[in-house]
């Protein structure tokens, strides 16, 4: 048998300086889609994460907190560490910068580069940004007192003179231009290629590679004094991580890395040095590194010192990590930055998820359940609507496979859910509930479920990278399970299980409570200290209206449309309620209405009705309620349903 081919990908090892934000998750969950997606595709993946824990940043870190830096790393590592596992991420090593291996490789790596020549005694006098522990050229904007600003993150420099260890830079420019020229998508997107070129282009310093003013650090090997540059030091952890050390089998299986994968902020560092140093090295080059745009939260930079970060925390208390993954990776393109803000995740995670893949799922396996007792077990009939869809999904996968393969999720996701709303549209356009209703049409019945559930399984296996966790639980809904991708088929004779909600509706005011919108709660407490200082209040004070009216924003956020009923049934043991199941035009959802002493079953069934679409579902009976039908409360609350012109389309909005 074939070996399978090999996958090794990283993300950046994040600082331990503070607890890791949505931002950091971002570039994790990433990682562990292409993980997942690779080994869908059959590869032999291994997936780096870890943490950076030398360095003047910690060093200082720790010091505000009282505590030594490894301290402070052991407390943060267990942060992070504890959200990867909330967040389902599959990583195979998380590398600590202060794991003796990585020390003994860093040291190795550093006399391999000594040795060559590359790598010489002098004396830095310049500036340094210690938040993005970098050296800063004079050219740098002044800060007004003598100091620079940083020009990557805009932060205060400190003024450096210290006798240090150079890495001779300069004499890699051309060899680093030659090697972008060959492999022009070294970087990705090709603007962040582009910026790269002209960087090194302008010319290139010796870069200082050692600190004597910084203890923090892993001693230079033979100069005691001297501790290794926190970005050698740091970028050295994607080949200690895989047994650079001893060389063995896994160093040489799955070196060089197949993709690096990290933000705009640091591209510097990974697109010019880290070759340079490998090229010293004399080691082969990463093959790819994917740059990704920040997140912004409500369209600012989020960033711990803006005061906006947010705590993935409290998401995952509300949500599944699927909800998260699926989001940011249906949100932000490559090349672009995304905006967090919580209206546009519920909007997402409800409309994509609860709506359309959710309904589709749960009204397929609710319709074999009640036409079929979730048992198929004779002949189904196919029409050519039938054998279209296969084609199409095929057509869908050859699409989606191309984006995902380019690392555009959010294009692949698209179009996956482009599909699924077709799916939904079929559902409503061949009306099962009237196939069922004629024995003659059973077959037919059956065609059209079993479509469904190829569908299904289908277009699950491209979703499962990015839902893993819902993924299982449709494969284990259906009772199939089979490797990589293609159309599905369970067969004709098969049988399923009964369908639980796969995305539980969240309540959107506890979620608001939770996580004030725009700015967040820290920000919030800042401002309130400034308007005290100022004296400032809302240039805009809020539009009080007379008690009672409301503004027509308001009333638009009562989600009203026609809907019909489908089936109608009293709920057992309880004489005043109905359960009813309702084409809302866009899914088939269940509502329980008090209605019962006045309307019978039957002379509701097809009958169209109002109903408000986004009511906080409720549970009543055990049932799950979503929605409500409008009537008119009469004397003794007898319920009076409006009657609906029969051409009004189904879905129709009320305004
Ligand atoms: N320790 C260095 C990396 C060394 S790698 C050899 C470092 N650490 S960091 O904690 O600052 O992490 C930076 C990375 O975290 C970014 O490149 C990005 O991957 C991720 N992000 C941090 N904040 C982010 C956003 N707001 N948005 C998107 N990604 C973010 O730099």
């Amino acid at each position: 048998m074939q070996d399978k081919k090999k996958f090794y990908i990283t993300t950046p090892i994040y600082y331990v300086n503070d607890i890791p934000h949505i931002g950091h998750a971002y570039t994790t969950i990433m990682a562990d889609v292409i993980k997942r997606y690779k080994t869908l595709m059959g590869y032999d993946v291994f997936f780096l994460t870890g943490t950076d824990e030398h360095g003047q940043k910690i060093e200082q870190s720790a010091a505000k907190q009282g505590l030594t830096p490894k301290a402070l790393s052991d407390k943060m590592v267990a942060h992070f560490k504890t959200l990867w596992k909330l967040l389902d991420i599959d990583y195979n090593h998380f590398v600590r910068t202060t794991d003796t291996y990585h020390e003994e490789g860093v040291k190795k790596i550093f006399k391999k580069v000594m040795e060559k020549g590359d790598i010489f005694l002098g004396e830095y006098e310049g500036h340094y940004c210690v938040s993005c522990e970098s050296f800063v050229t004079d050219m740098a904007q002044d800060s007004g007192d003598g100091n620079k600003l940083c020009p990557d993150c805009g932060k205060k420099t400190q003024k450096v003179t210290e006798k240090c260890y150079f890495f001779r830079l300069s004499a890699y420019q051309d060899k680093l231009l030659k090697f972008y020229e060959e492999n022009p998508d070294f970087v990705t997107p090709k603007s962040r290629m582009n910026e790269v070129v002209s960087f090194v282009k302008m010319g290139l310093k010796d870069l200082s590679v050692t600190r004597s003013t910084v203890k923090w650090g892993i001693p230079m090997p033979g100069e005691e004094n001297q501790t290794i540059y926190v970005w050698f030091d740091a970028l050295s952890n994607y080949l200690t991580a895989i047994n650079y050390n001893q060389e063995d089998e896994t160093f040489k299986k799955y070196w060089p890395a197949d993709l690096h994968i990290m933000a705009k902020d640091i591209l510097k560092f990974h697109a010019v040095y880290w070759p340079a140093f490998l090229m010293a090295a004399d080691l082969p080059l990463p093959k790819k590194e994917l740059i990704h745009g920040w997140w912004l939260k409500d369209d600012k930079k989020m960033s711990k010192s803006e005061g906006n970060v947010l705590d993935p925390h409290i998401l995952l208390k509300f949500f599944n990590p699927d909800a998260i993954k699926y989001f940011m990776m249906r949100e932000a393109s490559i090349g672009s930055d995304g905006n967090f803000s919580h209206e546009g995740f519920i909007t997402r995670v409800n409309t994509d998820l609860a709506n359309d893949w959710g309904n589709l799922v749960s009204r397929t396996g609710g319709m074999t359940q009640k036409y079929f007792n979730l048992n198929f077990d004779s002949q189904a009939e196919y029409t050519q609507k039938e054998k279209a869809i296969e084609g199409q999904y095929i057509e869908l996968e050859k699409e989606v496979v191309e984006f995902f393969d380019n690392y555009q999720f959010n294009k692949g996701l698209e179009k996956i859910f482009d599909f699924i709303g077709r799916l939904n549209k079929y559902v409503v356009e061949s009306e099962p509930w009237n196939l069922a209703k004629d024995e003659n049409k059973k077959a037919l019945l059956a065609g059209t479920l079993k479509t469904l559930i190829r569908s299904i399984l289908s277009i699950n296996s491209l979703l499962s990278p990015i839902i893993p966790e819902t993924a299982q639980k449709i494969k284990a809904i259906f009772n199939y399970d089979s490797p990589g991708l293609g159309w599905k088929d369970p067969g004709e004779k098969f049988q399923i299980n009964e369908v639980l909600p796969l995305f539980p509706r969240v309540d959107i005011k506890d979620f608001f409570n939770e996580t004030p919108k725009s700015p967040n709660a820290e920000s919030q407490k800042l401002e309130k200290k400034d308007e005290k200082k100022t004296g400032k209040v809302d240039e805009k004070p809020p539009v009080s209206l007379p008690d009672g009216l409301i503004t027509i924003d308001e009333f638009k956020k009562v989600q009203m449309v026609v809907a019909r009923v489908l089936d109608a049934e009293r709920v057992p043991n309880a004489d005043k309620l109905l359960k009813l199941s309702i084409d809302t035009g866009t899914d088939t959802r269940t509502l329980v209405a008090g209605i019962a002493n006045y309307y019978t079953p039957e002379e509701l069934k097809n009958r169209k009705l109002i109903i408000v679409k986004n009511l906080q579902p409720a549970k009543l009976r055990g049932i799950i309620s979503q929605g409500m039908i409008l009537a008119a409360s009469g004397p003794d609350n007898r319920p009076y349903i409006p009657i609906i012109p029969d051409e009004t389309p189904i879905g129709a909005i009320m305004r």
